[in-house]
């Protein structure tokens, strides 16, 4: 396909950024979703996401014509080459995914495809859905083809417009050829499949990478009891291209729209296929033990009661660059600290709204003023900016818990105040450099 027809359903992150990234390469693109007033306000350029580069994009898609909204995907899809289901897939009762999104779509829009059509899984969907929508579709003329994105959110275009790879699958293979050749332009190697691998593909890369911060989060945990640097040791451990250099960062657990929901939802599939994928279960385990951990470091650091104590957390989002706040390890570890008693005071950059069980204030000063100990939960790189010796003299005790090892110890050091991190050792925390 070279300027393609397409039809993308849904307009969260996965759904908007596919919308505008694929108009930006040329094709002619509508996006459909059943939020009217949300296709009103993208209508008028209006992005509530926060993404880098979006707002810019769709702005761009809309002037020049290539893209539009609508309200209902059965009025778009009649002349569409390719219709992209960007709907959400939760997690359902037991740990697997909810396809009810998914279902209501294909419902709607089956009998107004065009033949020789293609319906595009974007979403994660558990392995078995092409299938499952070819039986709902009830049609030999149209293809149905798995077409995993692997956007992060906070970097949603540019990981679509820099891809590693790009994988396609459909038992039909002349379909995902087609599919894949809509990213043409973008160089990127592709990997066509059939429809069951690329399906398994999404799940088996976010697992593995929630897998490998277990991991990291463990040998953190070693290196405090061993007196290691996690630093030094994820620095020699990356330089192996086997292992690579990134997701090593050890921090307050793992969380966000994706890997919790995918790490419990796999698990399911590989119950409801009888094999008992320990090392997976292990991986979602060690995260919950990882937020006691933080639990415990931050009771360590108010003397070791933390009803009554008052704690200022910075960053509530799951990692810094979003306001997504789903799954968000630093909520977790807010709702431990108010069930045992502390009073919390909290701040994001891209947080404003109310929470409950805590106050949320507009500034890291504000968090941090009468506080006991503060506490880094979000990598938002302002926070290395403070002014630590400002904020110490806010503070009614003098602890620092950096659950991302994001500062520079020293410079908190030498504001008078204690400086913990995860996995980091003394002898590491002083000698810092690694060339
Ligand atoms: C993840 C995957 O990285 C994407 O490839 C995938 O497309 C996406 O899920 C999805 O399925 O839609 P995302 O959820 O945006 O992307 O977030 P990540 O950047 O992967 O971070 C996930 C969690 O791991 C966050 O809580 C983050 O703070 C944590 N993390 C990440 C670490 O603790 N250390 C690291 O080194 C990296």
């Amino acid at each position: 396909m070279s300027a393609a027809r397409i039809v993308v359903v849904g307009t969260g992150y996965v759904g908007l950024t596919t919308g505008a990234c694929l108009a930006s390469l040329g094709h002619r693109v509508t996006c459909a979703d059943v939020d009217e007033g949300k296709v009103a306000r993208l209508s008028a350029g209006r992005v509530d996401i926060l993404e880098p580069g979006l707002a810019e994009l769709v702005a761009k898609g809309l002037t020049s014509g290539v893209l539009s909204f609508v309200g209902q995907a059965r009025d778009a899809v009649a002349d569409a080459e390719a219709v992209f289901l960007c709907v959400p897939t939760p997690m359902g009762a037991g740990g697997a995914a909810d396809l009810s999104a998914v279902e209501a779509v294909v419902a709607e829009i089956g009998d107004a495809l065009p033949p020789g059509c293609a319906v595009v899984t974007k979403s994660t969907v558990p392995v078995g859905t092409a299938r499952r929508i070819r039986e709902l579709l009830g049609r030999s003329d149209v293809a149905v083809v798995s077409n995993p994105e692997f956007l992060r959110e906070g970097t949603a275009v540019a990981d679509f417009l820099g891809p590693d790879r790009i994988v396609v699958g459909s038992d039909d293979r002349a379909a995902a050829r087609r599919v894949a050749g809509l990213y043409r332009a973008l160089g990127a190697p592709s990997v066509v499949t059939d429809a069951a691998s690329a399906e398994l593909v999404k799940y088996a890369a976010n697992c593995f990478l929630a897998m490998k911060l277990s991991y990291v989060n463990s040998i953190a945990e070693l290196c405090e009891r061993l007196g290691a640097d996690i630093e030094a040791v994820t620095e020699g451990m990356g330089h192996d291209r086997r292992i690579g250099r990134s997701f090593l960062k050890p921090g307050p657990g793992w969380g966000g729209s994706c890997l919790p929901k995918d790490t419990s939802a796999l698990l399911r599939t590989a119950e409801a296929a009888r094999f008992d994928f320990g090392l997976l279960a292990a991986a979602i385990e060690e995260n919950i033990a990882q937020r006691d951990r933080v639990l415990a470091k931050i009771a360590g650091a108010v003397g070791g009661t933390l009803a009554g104590a008052r704690i200022g957390l910075l960053g509530l989002a799951f990692k810094a660059g979003t306001d997504d706040l789903r799954d968000s390890p630093a909520l977790s570890v807010a709702s431990m600290l108010a069930a045992h008693g502390a009073e919390i005071t909290a701040y994001d950059p891209a947080v404003t709204r109310e929470l409950s069980g805590l106050t949320v204030v507009d500034s890291a000063y504000r968090a941090a003023d009468g506080a006991d100990a503060v506490v880094v939960l979000t990598e938002w790189p302002e926070f290395r900016q403070l002014d630590w010796t400002f904020l110490a003299g806010l503070m009614r005790g003098d602890s620092v818990v950096d659950t991302r090892n994001l500062l520079e110890p020293r410079v908190v050091l030498d504001a008078g105040l204690s400086w913990q991190g995860i996995g980091r050792s003394s002898a590491g925390v002083l000698a810092t450099s690694v060339s």
